[in-house]
């Protein structure tokens, strides 16, 4: 079949190269893509949010199979619009896809449903959202309702604080419309981890699990960013926190969608804090994590293409996903400057001789060459015994590829302190 991955990230470079190994496909599409999916797949100018245009070309390429990255479209209904169509896609319908884009949508879930997540309000007026700061316990977070490019969340350390995101979100609409509704939750303290389970509406199976790196600077400093590294598994999760996380969050979790009537399918990836008090959700994301899916991938054994359809098909209790028992480790190096200002059009140069699985995010190719055209450029991957030979390996192929300017945190994936 014809596969269409839709998305131009590390990411759906990942989905891209494992659907590459799936014997039921011979063709795959991606739309835009990077310099790395062009080495395997069709690269097709098509915008993410351009729906029209994707629902065109899946229909035009005779798509078997559609696979969507990226969490804009997925709100936007991009699914929908495929299975109207007739064409099979995977991702959950704009309607399911609320978990992410609506953090009061997700909070109310899963109060109802009794999974353990911090104690939250949420608040559509200033002077009320304020009166209500003003008696918490701090630090206090602040977070936009809709999806703000993974900037609309605040850890505020004080009231000032506090006082000033509500302003931006609900007075000043730094994040338009987004930032309409404000969820006000408390701090959890712990260690995080990221989960990721297909879940069918009746069932789900759970992937190994992995940790992300979200600051851009060495030992969890400077701004936030879409994701500097991961490793998987994480370290934090041994078997019975594992059996936890599925009787707490993922059990509960399908149980809400049978009494809610929500039709879920797709891929289910809950950013926890492990607490002293067990798992917490700090969010539900509806899509496959960037940079998770580039060390979660390269330890799949089975045939993504399966799993995908049983996904969609609601038959998830009758397949099986296989794992290598190895660690993964995913290095992401970015251009210097982001998440802030940076140049693109550099070229990258030693990709072929690093030794490691290379995903590209930022890139595009000019000529024979390829160049960086974003923030994240490139997530370096490699597999290893144990998360310490792993991490060396990702950082070994690391040090052979250059562009100027590149920038990569060191300690990707180290221990935590006792
Ligand atoms: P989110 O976009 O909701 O995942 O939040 C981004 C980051 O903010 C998370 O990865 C956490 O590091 C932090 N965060 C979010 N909610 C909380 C919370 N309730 N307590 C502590 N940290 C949080
Ligand atoms: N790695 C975090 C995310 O994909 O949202």
């Amino acid at each position: 079949m014809t596969a269409l991955v839709v998305g131009g990230g590390g990411r759906e470079h990942a989905l891209v190269w494992k659907l590459a190994q799936s014997p039921r496909v011979d063709r795959i599409l991606c739309a835009p893509g990077n310099a790395g999916t062009a080495a395997l797949a069709e690269n097709v100018p098509v915008k993410t949010t351009d729906l029209d245009g994707i629902v065109d070309l899946a229909r035009r390429e005779k798509v078997g199979l559609v696979v969507v990255g990226p969490d804009d479209p997925l709100a936007a209904g991009l699914v929908d619009r495929l299975q109207a169509a007739g064409i099979r896609a995977f991702g959950p319908s704009a309607s399911a896809a609320r978990f992410e884009a609506s953090k009061s949508f997700a909070k109310d879930f899963m109060r109802r449903h009794g999974i353990p997540t911090a104690a939250a309000e949420k608040f559509t007026d200033f002077e009320s959202a304020r009166a209500y700061a003003r008696g918490q316990n701090y630090p206090l977070v602040i977070k936009a309702d809709g999806l703000a490019l993974g900037k609309g969340v605040t850890i505020a350390e004080d009231f000032p604080a506090a006082e000033r995101a509500l302003s931006e979100a609900l007075v000043e609409k730094i994040f338009g419309d987004a930032g309409n509704t404000v969820v006000i939750e408390e701090f959890l303290s712990g260690r995080e981890c990221s989960v990721h389970a297909l879940v069918d509406g009746h069932s789900w199976l759970m992937f190994p699990d992995a940790r992300d790196h979200k600051r851009a600077l060495d030992g969890d400093r400077g701004p936030n960013t879409g994701g500097m590294g991961t490793l998987s598994p994480s370290g934090r999760v041994d078997d019975a926190l594992r059996a936890r996380i599925e009787k707490e969050i993922l059990a509960p979790f399908v149980r809400g969608l049978k009494e809610d009537g929500i039709d879920f399918r797709g891929m289910l990836f809950p950013g926890l804090m492990l607490t002293a008090d067990g798992p917490k959700v700090l969010e539900f994301n509806a899509r496959f994590g960037d940079p998770e899916t580039q060390v979660l991938l390269p330890r799949l054994k089975s045939d993504l293409v399966d799993l995908l359809e049983a996904t969609i098909d609601a038959r998830l209790d009758s397949v099986r996903a296989e794992w290598d028992p190895r660690a993964a480790c995913c290095v992401v190096m970015a251009s210097g400057g982001y998440p802030g200002g940076y140049k693109t059009g550099v070229s990258v140069d030693g990709l072929d001789s690093c030794g490691a699985l290379v995903f590209h995010a930022g890139t595009r190719r000019e000529g024979d060459r390829v160049v960086t055209s974003g923030g994240r450029v490139l997530g370096v991957a490699a597999l290893g015994h144990t998360a310490a030979d792993a991490i060396q390996s990702a950082y070994g192929a690391v040090r052979r590829i250059r562009f100027d300017n590149a920038a990569w945190r060191t300690d990707i994936g180290s221990p935590d302190p006792a």
